[in-house]
Protein backbone atom coordinates (compact mmCIF):
# COMPACT_ATOMS: atom_id res chain seq x y z
CA UNK A 1 0.00 0.00 0.00
CA UNK A 2 1.49 3.55 -1.05
CA UNK A 3 2.09 5.98 1.42
CA UNK A 4 -0.45 8.75 -0.44
CA UNK A 5 -3.35 6.26 -0.23
CA UNK A 6 -5.30 5.51 3.11
CA UNK A 7 -7.80 2.36 3.52
CA UNK A 8 -10.98 3.75 5.45
CA UNK A 9 -12.20 0.90 7.72
CA UNK A 10 -15.39 1.81 9.81
CA UNK A 11 -15.82 -0.18 12.73
CA UNK A 12 -19.19 -0.76 14.43
CA UNK A 13 -19.70 -1.68 17.82
CA UNK A 14 -16.16 0.15 19.73
CA UNK A 15 -16.41 -2.15 22.45
CA UNK A 16 -13.96 -4.53 23.63
CA UNK A 17 -12.82 -6.38 20.64
CA UNK A 18 -13.27 -2.77 18.59
CA UNK A 19 -11.11 -1.03 20.81
CA UNK A 20 -8.74 -3.46 20.69
CA UNK A 21 -8.44 -3.70 16.95
CA UNK A 22 -9.11 0.27 16.25
CA UNK A 23 -5.93 0.96 18.73
CA UNK A 24 -3.57 -1.69 16.53
CA UNK A 25 -4.95 -0.25 13.13
CA UNK A 26 -3.79 3.12 14.64
CA UNK A 27 -0.72 2.24 15.73
CA UNK A 28 0.81 0.13 13.14
CA UNK A 29 -1.07 1.36 9.55
CA UNK A 30 -2.16 4.58 7.85
CA UNK A 31 -5.97 3.61 7.75
CA UNK A 32 -8.64 6.41 8.71
CA UNK A 33 -10.20 4.28 11.46
CA UNK A 34 -14.02 5.63 11.94
CA UNK A 35 -15.50 3.90 14.68
CA UNK A 36 -19.50 4.10 14.32
CA UNK A 37 -21.91 5.06 17.16
CA UNK A 38 -25.62 3.82 18.57
CA UNK A 39 -26.87 7.52 18.98
CA UNK A 40 -25.72 11.27 18.80
CA UNK A 41 -25.64 10.17 22.52
CA UNK A 42 -23.01 7.97 22.26
CA UNK A 43 -20.76 9.93 19.82
CA UNK A 44 -21.12 12.66 22.03
CA UNK A 45 -20.01 10.67 25.12
CA UNK A 46 -17.11 9.66 23.37
CA UNK A 47 -16.50 13.23 22.18
CA UNK A 48 -16.50 14.80 25.27
CA UNK A 49 -15.89 11.92 27.64
CA UNK A 50 -12.53 10.26 25.69
CA UNK A 51 -11.76 13.23 23.85
CA UNK A 52 -12.30 11.65 20.43
CA UNK A 53 -9.10 8.91 21.83
CA UNK A 54 -9.24 5.08 21.67
CA UNK A 55 -7.26 4.12 24.80
CA UNK A 56 -6.34 0.06 26.19
CA UNK A 57 -3.97 -0.87 28.96
CA UNK A 58 -1.85 -3.63 27.54
CA UNK A 59 -1.70 -6.06 30.25
CA UNK A 60 0.45 -8.29 28.94
CA UNK A 61 3.20 -6.27 28.49
CA UNK A 62 5.64 -5.08 31.46
CA UNK A 63 4.42 -1.78 33.15
CA UNK A 64 1.10 -1.93 31.44
CA UNK A 65 0.84 0.70 29.51
CA UNK A 66 -2.16 2.30 28.64
CA UNK A 67 -2.39 3.41 24.61
CA UNK A 68 -4.39 6.48 23.93
CA UNK A 69 -4.82 7.01 20.05
CA UNK A 70 -6.69 9.98 18.66
CA UNK A 71 -9.65 9.12 16.43
CA UNK A 72 -10.00 12.06 13.15
CA UNK A 73 -13.85 10.97 12.37
CA UNK A 74 -16.64 8.98 14.29
CA UNK A 75 -19.98 8.83 13.36
CA UNK A 76 -23.57 7.45 14.31
CA UNK A 77 -26.60 7.27 12.17
CA UNK A 78 -28.06 10.76 12.03
CA UNK A 79 -24.57 12.41 11.41
CA UNK A 80 -23.03 9.53 8.86
CA UNK A 81 -21.70 11.04 5.56
CA UNK A 82 -23.63 8.82 3.15
CA UNK A 83 -21.20 7.92 1.52
CA UNK A 84 -20.53 4.04 -0.10
CA UNK A 85 -18.56 2.07 3.04
CA UNK A 86 -15.74 0.54 1.59
CA UNK A 87 -14.39 -1.92 4.77
CA UNK A 88 -16.74 -2.35 7.86
CA UNK A 89 -15.80 -4.22 11.09
CA UNK A 90 -18.67 -5.46 12.94
CA UNK A 91 -17.93 -6.23 16.30
CA UNK A 92 -20.85 -5.69 18.44
CA UNK A 93 -22.31 -8.85 20.74
CA UNK A 94 -23.62 -11.29 17.52
CA UNK A 95 -27.23 -10.79 19.24
CA UNK A 96 -26.83 -6.46 18.53
CA UNK A 97 -25.92 -7.24 14.59
CA UNK A 98 -29.43 -6.41 12.74
CA UNK A 99 -29.98 -3.79 14.75
CA UNK A 100 -26.57 -2.10 14.11
CA UNK A 101 -26.22 -2.64 10.93
CA UNK A 102 -29.58 -1.78 9.90
CA UNK A 103 -28.67 2.00 9.30
CA UNK A 104 -25.88 1.45 6.96
CA UNK A 105 -27.60 -0.76 4.71
CA UNK A 106 -27.76 1.90 2.15
CA UNK A 107 -24.38 2.23 2.26
CA UNK A 108 -23.44 -1.27 2.14
CA UNK A 109 -23.08 -2.51 -1.63
CA UNK A 110 -21.13 -5.51 -3.35
CA UNK A 111 -17.87 -3.61 -3.56
CA UNK A 112 -18.35 -3.52 0.69
CA UNK A 113 -15.64 -5.87 2.26
CA UNK A 114 -17.66 -6.91 6.04
CA UNK A 115 -16.00 -8.57 8.35
CA UNK A 116 -17.50 -9.88 11.38
CA UNK A 117 -15.33 -10.14 14.76
CA UNK A 118 -17.64 -12.06 16.91
CA UNK A 119 -17.48 -15.45 18.76
CA UNK A 120 -20.16 -17.62 18.13
CA UNK A 121 -22.35 -18.55 14.89
CA UNK A 122 -25.16 -18.26 13.22
CA UNK A 123 -25.15 -14.29 12.23
CA UNK A 124 -23.85 -15.48 8.61
CA UNK A 125 -27.07 -17.56 8.44
CA UNK A 126 -28.90 -14.04 9.90
CA UNK A 127 -27.28 -11.93 6.98
CA UNK A 128 -28.45 -14.48 4.59
CA UNK A 129 -32.00 -14.89 5.25
CA UNK A 130 -32.64 -11.35 7.43
CA UNK A 131 -30.17 -8.74 6.09
CA UNK A 132 -28.42 -9.04 2.73
CA UNK A 133 -31.40 -11.08 0.79
CA UNK A 134 -30.98 -9.66 -2.50
CA UNK A 135 -27.80 -12.23 -4.00
CA UNK A 136 -26.83 -9.72 -6.41
CA UNK A 137 -26.31 -6.56 -3.68
CA UNK A 138 -24.69 -8.59 -1.05
CA UNK A 139 -20.82 -7.17 0.28
CA UNK A 140 -17.61 -9.59 0.35
CA UNK A 141 -17.91 -11.33 3.43
CA UNK A 142 -15.31 -12.02 6.06
CA UNK A 143 -14.93 -13.41 9.30
CA UNK A 144 -12.41 -12.80 12.19
CA UNK A 145 -12.12 -15.73 14.65
CA UNK A 146 -10.59 -13.47 17.54
CA UNK A 147 -8.47 -15.16 20.48
CA UNK A 148 -7.59 -11.89 22.12
CA UNK A 149 -8.94 -11.74 25.58
CA UNK A 150 -9.80 -7.95 26.74
CA UNK A 151 -12.48 -6.54 29.30
CA UNK A 152 -13.69 -3.31 30.71
CA UNK A 153 -12.74 -2.27 34.40
CA UNK A 154 -15.00 -0.77 36.66
CA UNK A 155 -13.27 2.58 35.29
CA UNK A 156 -14.42 1.93 31.58
CA UNK A 157 -10.93 1.20 30.97
CA UNK A 158 -10.30 -1.27 28.25
CA UNK A 159 -7.75 -4.06 29.35
CA UNK A 160 -6.12 -6.41 26.86
CA UNK A 161 -5.54 -9.31 28.81
CA UNK A 162 -4.60 -12.28 26.79
CA UNK A 163 -2.81 -11.70 23.51
CA UNK A 164 -3.82 -14.38 21.07
CA UNK A 165 -4.07 -13.63 17.33
CA UNK A 166 -6.90 -13.57 14.94
CA UNK A 167 -7.62 -16.14 12.35
CA UNK A 168 -9.10 -14.24 9.14
CA UNK A 169 -10.94 -15.66 6.13
CA UNK A 170 -13.68 -14.93 3.44
CA UNK A 171 -16.44 -16.31 4.16
CA UNK A 172 -19.20 -18.11 1.75
CA UNK A 173 -22.48 -17.24 0.67
CA UNK A 174 -23.44 -20.42 -0.23
CA UNK A 175 -22.55 -23.89 1.18
CA UNK A 176 -21.42 -24.85 -2.62
CA UNK A 177 -18.22 -22.60 -1.51
CA UNK A 178 -17.36 -23.89 1.66
CA UNK A 179 -14.12 -25.36 0.39
CA UNK A 180 -11.72 -22.95 -1.23
CA UNK A 181 -8.89 -23.10 -3.16
CA UNK A 182 -5.63 -21.32 -1.73
CA UNK A 183 -5.71 -19.42 -4.95
CA UNK A 184 -8.65 -17.60 -2.93
CA UNK A 185 -6.28 -16.25 -0.21
CA UNK A 186 -4.06 -15.41 -3.04
CA UNK A 187 -6.31 -13.44 -4.69
CA UNK A 188 -7.97 -11.50 -1.33
CA UNK A 189 -4.23 -10.84 -0.21
CA UNK A 190 -3.21 -8.93 -3.54
CA UNK A 191 -6.73 -7.39 -4.38
CA UNK A 192 -8.74 -6.95 -1.47
CA UNK A 193 -8.54 -3.44 0.41
CA UNK A 194 -9.41 -5.12 3.72
CA UNK A 195 -7.41 -7.82 3.67
CA UNK A 196 -4.47 -6.09 2.11
CA UNK A 197 -4.71 -3.66 5.38
CA UNK A 198 -5.23 -6.50 7.50
CA UNK A 199 -2.06 -8.43 6.64
CA UNK A 200 0.45 -5.64 6.23
CA UNK A 201 3.56 -7.06 7.80
CA UNK A 202 3.72 -5.04 10.63
CA UNK A 203 -0.25 -5.06 11.92
CA UNK A 204 -0.67 -8.78 10.83
CA UNK A 205 2.63 -9.70 13.09
CA UNK A 206 1.64 -7.60 15.99
CA UNK A 207 -2.20 -8.49 15.94
CA UNK A 208 -1.57 -11.94 15.35
CA UNK A 209 -3.51 -12.50 11.78
CA UNK A 210 -3.86 -15.41 10.55
CA UNK A 211 -5.37 -15.40 6.82
CA UNK A 212 -6.19 -18.69 5.67
CA UNK A 213 -8.82 -20.62 3.39
CA UNK A 214 -12.60 -20.67 5.05
CA UNK A 215 -11.93 -24.28 5.90
CA UNK A 216 -8.99 -23.60 7.66
CA UNK A 217 -10.38 -21.21 9.78
CA UNK A 218 -13.89 -23.10 9.66
CA UNK A 219 -11.69 -26.02 11.46
CA UNK A 220 -10.46 -23.22 14.51
CA UNK A 221 -13.71 -21.62 14.78
CA UNK A 222 -15.47 -25.06 15.55
CA UNK A 223 -13.10 -25.47 17.80
CA UNK A 224 -13.27 -22.57 19.77
CA UNK A 225 -17.32 -22.55 19.33
CA UNK A 226 -16.81 -25.83 21.33
CA UNK A 227 -15.11 -24.76 24.10
CA UNK A 228 -17.77 -21.62 23.93
CA UNK A 229 -20.86 -24.27 23.99
CA UNK A 230 -19.49 -25.77 27.26
CA UNK A 231 -17.63 -23.00 29.26
CA UNK A 232 -20.23 -20.21 28.59
CA UNK A 233 -23.28 -21.89 29.67
CA UNK A 234 -22.10 -23.91 32.54
CA UNK A 235 -20.33 -21.38 34.29
CA UNK A 236 -22.62 -18.90 34.09
CA UNK A 237 -25.82 -21.78 34.93
CA UNK A 238 -23.39 -22.94 38.04
CA UNK A 239 -22.32 -19.39 39.09
CA UNK A 240 -18.51 -20.24 38.88
CA UNK A 241 -15.12 -19.45 37.90
CA UNK A 242 -13.78 -21.97 35.54
CA UNK A 243 -11.39 -23.92 37.55
CA UNK A 244 -13.52 -24.50 40.32
CA UNK A 245 -15.30 -27.44 37.90
CA UNK A 246 -12.46 -29.02 36.62
CA UNK A 247 -12.79 -32.57 38.64
CA UNK A 248 -16.67 -32.81 37.84
CA UNK A 249 -17.35 -31.63 34.32
CA UNK A 250 -16.20 -34.45 32.31
CA UNK A 251 -20.09 -35.88 31.96
CA UNK A 252 -21.78 -32.38 30.90
CA UNK A 253 -18.78 -31.45 28.57
CA UNK A 254 -19.23 -34.87 27.01
CA UNK A 255 -22.70 -34.48 26.38
CA UNK A 256 -22.79 -31.31 25.13
CA UNK A 257 -19.77 -31.82 22.99
CA UNK A 258 -21.16 -35.28 21.57
CA UNK A 259 -24.70 -33.56 20.64
CA UNK A 260 -22.92 -30.60 18.95
CA UNK A 261 -20.52 -32.55 16.78
CA UNK A 262 -23.56 -35.12 15.91
CA UNK A 263 -25.42 -31.91 14.12
CA UNK A 264 -22.19 -30.04 13.06
CA UNK A 265 -21.00 -32.52 10.98
CA UNK A 266 -24.14 -32.63 9.16
CA UNK A 267 -24.17 -28.84 9.07
CA UNK A 268 -20.66 -28.99 7.55
CA UNK A 269 -20.25 -32.11 5.83
CA UNK A 270 -17.83 -30.54 3.54
CA UNK A 271 -15.62 -29.67 6.03
CA UNK A 272 -15.68 -32.80 8.15
CA UNK A 273 -15.10 -34.81 4.23
CA UNK A 274 -12.25 -32.70 3.62
CA UNK A 275 -9.15 -34.78 4.41
CA UNK A 276 -10.31 -38.04 2.45
CA UNK A 277 -11.18 -35.44 -0.62
CA UNK A 278 -8.52 -32.99 -0.58
CA UNK A 279 -5.54 -33.63 1.64
CA UNK A 280 -2.71 -34.51 -1.46
CA UNK A 281 -4.25 -32.19 -3.91
CA UNK A 282 -2.16 -29.16 -4.39
CA UNK A 283 -4.91 -26.72 -5.47
CA UNK A 284 -5.71 -26.91 -1.69
CA UNK A 285 -3.72 -27.11 1.94
CA UNK A 286 -3.92 -30.31 3.87
CA UNK A 287 -5.93 -30.08 6.84
CA UNK A 288 -5.86 -32.63 9.80
CA UNK A 289 -9.41 -32.23 11.54
CA UNK A 290 -10.58 -35.92 11.82
CA UNK A 291 -8.47 -36.19 14.60
CA UNK A 292 -9.26 -33.18 16.64
CA UNK A 293 -12.67 -32.34 16.10
CA UNK A 294 -13.73 -35.83 18.14
CA UNK A 295 -15.64 -35.66 21.36
CA UNK A 296 -13.03 -37.43 23.44
CA UNK A 297 -10.25 -35.06 22.02
CA UNK A 298 -12.34 -32.46 23.00
CA UNK A 299 -13.76 -32.98 26.42
CA UNK A 300 -10.00 -33.06 27.33
CA UNK A 301 -9.06 -29.54 24.82
CA UNK A 302 -12.21 -27.64 26.62
CA UNK A 303 -11.46 -28.63 30.34
CA UNK A 304 -7.90 -28.05 29.78
CA UNK A 305 -7.94 -24.48 27.77
CA UNK A 306 -11.11 -23.56 29.59
CA UNK A 307 -10.75 -25.09 33.09
CA UNK A 308 -6.65 -25.72 33.59
CA UNK A 309 -5.16 -22.93 31.20
CA UNK A 310 -8.00 -20.31 32.22
CA UNK A 311 -8.54 -21.43 35.76
CA UNK A 312 -8.94 -18.11 37.33
CA UNK A 313 -11.00 -16.94 34.34
CA UNK A 314 -14.99 -15.74 34.80
CA UNK A 315 -16.45 -16.83 31.50
CA UNK A 316 -18.17 -13.48 29.58
CA UNK A 317 -21.37 -15.31 29.86
CA UNK A 318 -21.16 -15.44 33.56
CA UNK A 319 -20.10 -11.99 33.68
CA UNK A 320 -22.83 -11.07 31.28
CA UNK A 321 -25.62 -13.10 33.70
CA UNK A 322 -24.16 -11.40 37.00
CA UNK A 323 -24.32 -7.80 35.73
CA UNK A 324 -28.01 -8.61 34.58
CA UNK A 325 -26.83 -8.31 30.50
CA UNK A 326 -28.19 -10.08 27.82
CA UNK A 327 -26.61 -13.51 26.79
CA UNK A 328 -25.15 -14.29 23.38
CA UNK A 329 -26.36 -17.86 24.19
CA UNK A 330 -28.83 -17.99 20.47
CA UNK A 331 -25.52 -18.23 18.68
CA UNK A 332 -23.94 -21.09 20.80
CA UNK A 333 -25.90 -23.64 22.11
CA UNK A 334 -28.90 -21.78 20.61
CA UNK A 335 -27.69 -21.79 17.22
CA UNK A 336 -27.47 -25.77 17.44
CA UNK A 337 -30.87 -26.36 18.27
CA UNK A 338 -31.81 -24.03 15.04
CA UNK A 339 -29.54 -26.31 12.97
CA UNK A 340 -31.46 -29.69 14.32
CA UNK A 341 -34.48 -28.20 12.59
CA UNK A 342 -33.53 -26.18 10.09
CA UNK A 343 -31.49 -29.65 8.88
CA UNK A 344 -35.17 -31.33 9.87
CA UNK A 345 -32.74 -33.46 12.50
CA UNK A 346 -35.43 -35.63 15.14
CA UNK A 347 -35.96 -32.97 17.90
CA UNK A 348 -34.51 -34.80 20.35
CA UNK A 349 -31.36 -34.72 18.47
CA UNK A 350 -30.67 -31.47 20.52
CA UNK A 351 -32.20 -31.96 23.62
CA UNK A 352 -29.28 -31.81 25.79
CA UNK A 353 -28.10 -28.37 24.00
CA UNK A 354 -31.80 -27.32 24.18
CA UNK A 355 -31.79 -27.29 27.86
CA UNK A 356 -28.53 -26.01 28.59
CA UNK A 357 -29.74 -22.88 26.59
CA UNK A 358 -32.66 -22.87 29.03
CA UNK A 359 -31.04 -23.04 32.10
CA UNK A 360 -28.61 -20.46 30.95
CA UNK A 361 -31.56 -18.18 29.91
CA UNK A 362 -33.57 -18.84 33.60
CA UNK A 363 -29.61 -18.11 35.15
CA UNK A 364 -30.15 -14.44 33.96
CA UNK A 365 -33.63 -14.54 34.48
CA UNK A 366 -33.54 -15.36 38.09
CA UNK A 367 -30.43 -12.73 38.60
CA UNK A 368 -32.74 -10.31 37.44
CA UNK A 369 -35.73 -10.87 39.32
CA UNK A 370 -33.38 -11.36 42.04
CA UNK A 371 -32.38 -8.03 41.58
CA UNK A 372 -35.67 -6.38 41.79
CA UNK A 373 -37.37 -8.77 44.27
CA UNK A 374 -34.81 -9.50 46.67
CA UNK A 375 -32.77 -13.12 47.04
CA UNK A 376 -35.35 -15.39 48.38
CA UNK A 377 -32.90 -17.89 50.01
CA UNK A 378 -31.64 -14.94 52.52
CA UNK A 379 -35.41 -14.32 53.70
N1 LIG B 1 -14.12 -9.36 24.92
C1 LIG B 1 -13.42 -10.44 24.57
O1 LIG B 1 -12.37 -10.75 25.17
C2 LIG B 1 -13.84 -11.28 23.39
C3 LIG B 1 -12.96 -12.27 22.93
C4 LIG B 1 -13.30 -13.01 21.81
C5 LIG B 1 -14.50 -12.78 21.18
N2 LIG B 1 -15.36 -11.85 21.66
C6 LIG B 1 -16.62 -11.64 20.94
O2 LIG B 1 -16.55 -10.41 20.22
C7 LIG B 1 -17.87 -9.84 20.09
C8 LIG B 1 -17.84 -8.44 20.68
O3 LIG B 1 -17.59 -8.58 22.07
P1 LIG B 1 -17.06 -7.37 22.97
O4 LIG B 1 -16.52 -8.01 24.20
O5 LIG B 1 -16.21 -6.45 22.19
O6 LIG B 1 -18.46 -6.66 23.31
P2 LIG B 1 -18.70 -5.21 23.90
O7 LIG B 1 -17.51 -4.75 24.67
O8 LIG B 1 -20.03 -5.24 24.55
O9 LIG B 1 -18.77 -4.31 22.59
C9 LIG B 1 -19.89 -4.24 21.76
C10 LIG B 1 -20.00 -2.83 21.29
O10 LIG B 1 -21.02 -2.76 20.31
C11 LIG B 1 -21.71 -1.53 20.50
N3 LIG B 1 -23.03 -1.56 19.91
C12 LIG B 1 -24.10 -2.32 20.28
N4 LIG B 1 -25.16 -2.02 19.53
C13 LIG B 1 -24.77 -1.06 18.67
C14 LIG B 1 -25.43 -0.31 17.66
N5 LIG B 1 -26.74 -0.50 17.40
N6 LIG B 1 -24.73 0.60 16.96
C15 LIG B 1 -23.43 0.81 17.24
N7 LIG B 1 -22.73 0.16 18.20
C16 LIG B 1 -23.41 -0.76 18.90
C17 LIG B 1 -21.77 -1.39 22.00
O11 LIG B 1 -22.03 -0.03 22.31
P3 LIG B 1 -23.07 0.41 23.44
O12 LIG B 1 -22.20 0.63 24.63
O13 LIG B 1 -23.66 1.66 22.90
O14 LIG B 1 -24.05 -0.69 23.63
C18 LIG B 1 -20.37 -1.84 22.40
O15 LIG B 1 -19.46 -0.77 22.38
C19 LIG B 1 -18.80 -10.81 20.85
O16 LIG B 1 -19.37 -11.71 19.94
C20 LIG B 1 -17.86 -11.55 21.81
O17 LIG B 1 -18.33 -12.82 22.19
C21 LIG B 1 -15.05 -11.06 22.75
Amino acid sequence: MTASHRTTIHILGLGAMGTVLAIDLLRFTNALVVPLFRSQERLAQFQRTSGNKVSIRKLYLEGSPLLSYPVERSECPETFSKKPISNLVVTTKTYQTKEALTPYLPYINENTNLILIQNGLGVLELLKEEIFTDAKNRPRLFQGVISHGVYQDKAGIFNHAGWAGMKVARLPWTDEQMIQKRSVVADDAANNSLVELLTEPTFAKEFGIEHSTYQEMLSGQLFKFLVNACMNPITAILDCVNGEMIDSCGPVFTSIIDECLQILRVAYKPLFEYQEKFNGNKEYPDMDINAVLTTSNMVSEVTRIGCDINSKNSSSMRQDTLFLRDIEIEYINGYVVRLASNLNLDPNSCKVNKTIKELADLRLALNRSRSINGDWRKE
